[in-house]
């Protein structure tokens, strides 16, 4: 087919569409919609390149009878179409823009639908509200036009081209044009019709557009609503009728020049933890448009933002639509569904990552209150990865060509004008890492001058390259991403601050992660200049694969599909799995951003009401518990008159008992009320007090005869036999190979001293240095064992070398190990590092038991996997669970599931086997049926295979995880840097007797 190339002119960039409105619904005289749908099962045919295209394709008679089937709204990819990619910032083609390749896929789509006689009679608007990449327009044979800008809405005025009865669609979708260039976003790169497609039946004069602003007095005693209409065919009458939340009419009358201004007294003002709206609605003679209205106003003083007057604190997450099976196609369920997950998690705020959602979107951000930025449907990223290229040197390359300045601010346009009626919106984004330009200059005074009620934001401003000196007067915070505390200090030290602070992406949650977010909420809490941040990301995206034969789900990522250019599991950085099961770092973040904190304060607990609009007290129960060992002994509920947003309130202390143990007081926050998300009784955090640290550990029961141990040695090893054990010691290794207790064998390959762990995503840098150290295969290097026999026990010492192939010793380890009559092992490791080697992933002992050990209880921090740097989910208790319920089966594998902080582990299989292991300088540890070999070699989790054994690793201490696969290295004090390491545990093997 040969068609006029307007996808590689970007002067030409919409033909035959309406210019853009606001997204509304209009409701017929009946109440009824006025509008049809034509979302359903279209035929389809996908094509290699346009050539291939029969030119006859947009004629009415053309004969489709070959074509196949596809769900309107959908991507072909995800319908076997094409091939998937996943690209995080780099161009698939060659960077010759506007050009793109002759090989340019392209979606012949054609649908058939029936218009009524009184249809005819009114003005129809075809809408389409997202086409990957641009898209080609027949309607009953004729060309009615071409548009572009994947995430905005093409509208065509189609009436003149309906007829009675059936009607003849034709659309042929290209999967790369020059908008393509500007839309290189961290995603699946999907194609075709992914949003509804629709058409409006309106009168033949209507309102077209139309724009609401509240204004505020400075007491916020008094709100204006002003309305500004704009009609298709000249001034008409509109009744106008605002009426509150709770359905009573407050006020209405007639808007006779297009102009209004109402005034409320004693609004109830929006904000996310209260989303109170009104409805506004406009009424002409045939139709009525409905409005949510939220009265709020933003605000910037002295860098602080103010939402009404008080300042705000954002805790956001970036969201992208992207769906296992449907991928872009999202639904209105699906989109309930994420919101709910968020409020449950204390989410406040939205970036519309990297492009408008879909129109709906914000209005429920409104009505459920969520903070959201909205982003116009730009990023120029791969121009940062073109040869020699840099974000500081080549980001700006595209973006600052003449050719795409048009197209730049059609683009910020087409967001900023649909959307502006939407309270939730407190700030618009020009768009995401492009680098910067003249063209992003215009279009950021085009949002201040067409929308002064928001602030504006680019993050990509940061970047000066080319020619381009940049002005960046007209954005309005200072925004930053994968800043690490260190750099955000450096912004507050420079002296006068202009510009709030803002982290538009941060803690990057690829894999097992995020680490550091509670010291980054205590920075964002110092600071009332810093408004706040959204963690990169909301969801893993991947794509369905369907079951694999051990029945998990199998998740395709980048390369998966043979993709030659791909970004591999950098798509996998979410806070939930692709079917939305949270990770554990969402729980993290939850108790992060939890609405009150406690700290103790002399004598007294301190609680602070961390909300910026309600009253703790009349929002939540709190119920303090005192645990001892991690198990609840005491609790009671706590009764506060009032906590209003900021608002410190003291507590007494609950009595905690004189005896030796570790005690807590826990404190929970309960929801008081049910809304639409919560239930009431939810759980919205908790904080957990440490009051003594004082371990004690049990003592081991033994009713048999306790007779001494015999002990043999040869030059390999050391054989202990007592009254109920043979246990037998490699000296090689250091460690013992063989624990047999009460006719059962426990081990049967030797202990190891570990030094490595399955890299995480996050450790993608560092391991790096680790595997040239050659960590991965340290292994310890007896050189002399000494056996003694003491009073109680005998003890064997072996001095040691950890090592690896081809590299210098890594450090020298003495260790010890007494064991008693009754078969406990007192483990005692000292280890001195060679300095010139880079810290430890872990330091501890590896074990391999003997199945079945199913049975796991522990006293430390659960019940989420927990880190030194990730444990604000989990607290410190006793827990019972399994080994197979304490791996976290990441999509791709990856150290998972230790526990940190603990004093107490054991393993049974709940008949007549166990082991425990107990220290009183609490230690992390992690059981699990697939080993840190397996785990690293492959690709997915369901690729995973069990290991004959039970792997348990007792730490001396696991690494932090940090952020680092997109963010700073773990802070110092989370790395295992220490030159010397002390660590002395005990090991109970089979119990009582
Ligand atoms: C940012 C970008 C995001 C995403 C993230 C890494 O630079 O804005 O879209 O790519 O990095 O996952």
């Amino acid at each position: 087919m040969l068609l006029t190339k307007y996808y590689e002119d970007p002067s030409v960039l919409h033909v035959g569409t309406m210019p853009d409105r606001a997204y509304y619904e209009c409701y017929g005289e009946n109440g009824q919609k006025d509008c049809m749908m034509l979302n359903g099962i279209w035929k389809f045919q996908y094509y290699s390149e346009v050539y291939e295209v029969p030119d006859s394709f947009g004629d009415k008679a053309f004969d489709d009878g070959s074509f196949n089937e596809i769900p309107v709204p959908g991507c072909w990819q995800n319908h076997g179409y094409g091939q998937h990619q996943y690209l995080c910032n780099f161009y698939p083609y060659s960077y010759i823009p506007p050009y793109v390749p002759h090989e340019n896929p392209c979606g012949a789509y054609r649908t058939v639908f029936q218009v009524e006689a009184d249809n005819l009679e009114k003005k129809a608007y075809l809408n389409f509200d997202g086409v990957d990449s641009c898209f080609y327009v027949w309607l009953n044979g004729t060309f009615i036009g071409y548009s572009q800008v994947a995430h905005g809405t093409s509208e065509f005025d189609v009436s003149r081209y309906l007829q009675k009865g059936n009607n003849q669609l034709a659309v042929l979708v290209f999967q790369w044009s020059d908008g393509s260039y500007l839309e290189c976003q961290d995603k699946f790169r999907m194609s075709g019709i992914f949003r509804d497609v629709y058409i409006q039946f309106r009168p033949q004069n209507h309102i077209r557009d139309f724009f609401v602003k509240t204004e505020l007095s400075e007491d916020y005693k008094k709100a204006k609503i002003d309305i500004e209409l704009e009609f298709l065919k000249g001034l008409m009458d509109v009744q106008y009728s605002l009426y509150n939340q709770e359905g009573d009419i407050l006020c209405s009358a007639v808007i006779e020049r297009g102009q209004e201004t109402i005034t409320v007294n004693n609004p109830v003002l929006w904000n996310a933890e209260q989303p109170y709206s009104y409805i506004l609605c406009l009424e002409t003679e045939a139709e009525e448009i409905r409005q949510r209205v939220a009265v709020r106003e933003i605000k910037v003083k002295n860098a602080v933002v103010y939402l009404n007057g008080a300042p705000i604190k954002i805790k956001g997450v970036n969201r992208h639509d992207s769906d296992p099976i449907v991928g872009y196609a999202v639904d209105y369920d699906h989109v309930i569904r994420d919101l709910k997950l968020m409020k449950e998690h204390n989410i406040n705020a939205i970036r519309a990552s990297h492009y408008p959602n879909a129109p709906w979107f914000p209005d429920l951000c409104t009505k459920y209150g969520f903070y959201l930025i909205a982003e116009a449907d730009l990023e120029a990223h791969g121009a940062a990865n073109i040869y020699e290229g840099a974000c500081s040197k080549t980001f700006g390359d595209l973006i600052q060509r003449e050719i795409f300045d048009e197209a730049v601010l059609d683009r910020v346009k087409k967001c900023v004008i649909r959307d502006k009626n939407h309270g939730s919106i407190i700030m618009w984004s020009l768009g995401n890492e492009s680098g910067f330009s003249k063209s992003l200059e215009t279009a950021g005074r085009w949002v201040r001058e067409y929308d002064n009620s928001r602030l504006v934001h680019y993050e990509s401003s940061i970047w000066e390259t080319g020619n381009h000196k940049n002005d960046v007067s007209m954005l309005d915070v200072y925004s930053k991403m994968y800043d690490s505390i260190e750099k955000i200090d450096e912004y507050f030290a420079q002296g006068e601050v202009e510009k709030p602070y803002m982290l538009c992406e941060y803690a990057h949650s690829m894999g097992n992660s995020p680490g550091g977010l509670e010291d980054y909420a205590n920075k964002f809490y110092s600071e009332p200049r810093i408004l706040g941040a959204f963690v990169w990301e909301w969801c893993d995206h991947a794509v369905y694969m369907g079951k694999a034969d051990n029945g998990k789900k199998k998740y395709y990522y980048g390369g998966d599909f043979k993709e030659k250019l791909h970004n591999d599991n950098f798509c996998l950085d979410g806070l939930v799995y692709p079917d939305r099961t949270p990770h554990t770092g969402l729980k993290e973040y939850k108790n992060v951003i939890r609405p009150i904190r406690a700290r103790m304060e002399g004598q007294s607990i301190l609680l602070e009401n961390m909300l910026d609009f309600l009253d703790a007290a009349e929002t939540f129960d709190i119920v303090c518990e005192v645990l001892k060992n991690g198990e609840s002994i005491r609790s009671k509920n706590i009764v506060l008159e009032s906590m209003k947003p900021h608002e410190t309130c003291e507590i007494p202390l609950m009595e905690i008992p004189q005896e030796q143990g570790v005690y807590h007081v826990k404190i929970s926050y309960y929801y008081r009320n049910a809304g639409e998300f919560i239930a009431q009784g939810d759980c919205a955090g908790f904080d957990e007090l440490c009051m003594k640290d004082d371990y004690q550990i049990a003592e081991r029961q033994y009713k048999g005869n306790l007779s001494d141990i015999a002990v043999a040695e040869d030059e390999k090893y050391v054989y202990l036999k007592g009254s109920n054990f043979n246990y037998v010691y490699n000296k090689h290794t250091g460690s013992f190979s063989n624990l047999y207790y009460n006719g059962q064998e426990y081990l049967n390959t030797p202990i190891l001293y570990n030094i490595w762990r399955a890299p995480t995503d996050n450790d993608c840098q560092v391991k790096k240095k680790w595997e040239a150290a050659g960590y991965p295969s340290a292994l310890n290097h007896g050189l002399h064992t000494n056996v003694a026999r003491e009073k109680e026990c005998i003890t064997i010492t072996t001095s040691s070398l950890l090592a690896a192939p081809h590299v210098q010793t890594i450090a020298e380890i003495n260790s010890t190990w007494e064991v008693e009559k009754n078969g406990r092992i007192k483990v005692k490791i000292e280890l001195q590092k060679n300095e010139i080697m880079p810290d430890f992933p872990r330091f501890g002992l590896r074990f391999f038991l003997q199945k079945p050990l199913e049975y796991v209880t522990y006293q430390g921090y659960g019940p989420y996997e927990s880190y030194s740097d990730k444990h604000q989910a989990s607290y410190y208790g006793r827990f019972d669970s399994t080994v197979e319920h304490m791996h976290e089966d990441y999509i791709k594998p990856q150290e998972n599931g230790s526990h940190f902080h603990s004093n107490y582990l054991m393993l049974s299989d709940r008949k007549n086997k166990k082991v425990e292991i107990q220290s009183q300088r609490p230690f992390s540890f992690q059981t699990s049926y697939y080993t840190q070999e397996e785990l690293a070699g492959k690709k997915h989790n369901y690729e995973l295979e069990p290991a004959a054994q039970v792997i348990v690793c007792v730490d001396y201490k696991m690494g932090g995880i940090g952020t680092n696969s997109c963010g700073p290295e773990p802070d110092l004090i989370y790395q295992i840097t220490e030159p010397k390491i002390e660590f002395e545990f005990v090991i109970d093997i089979g119990g009582e007797e």
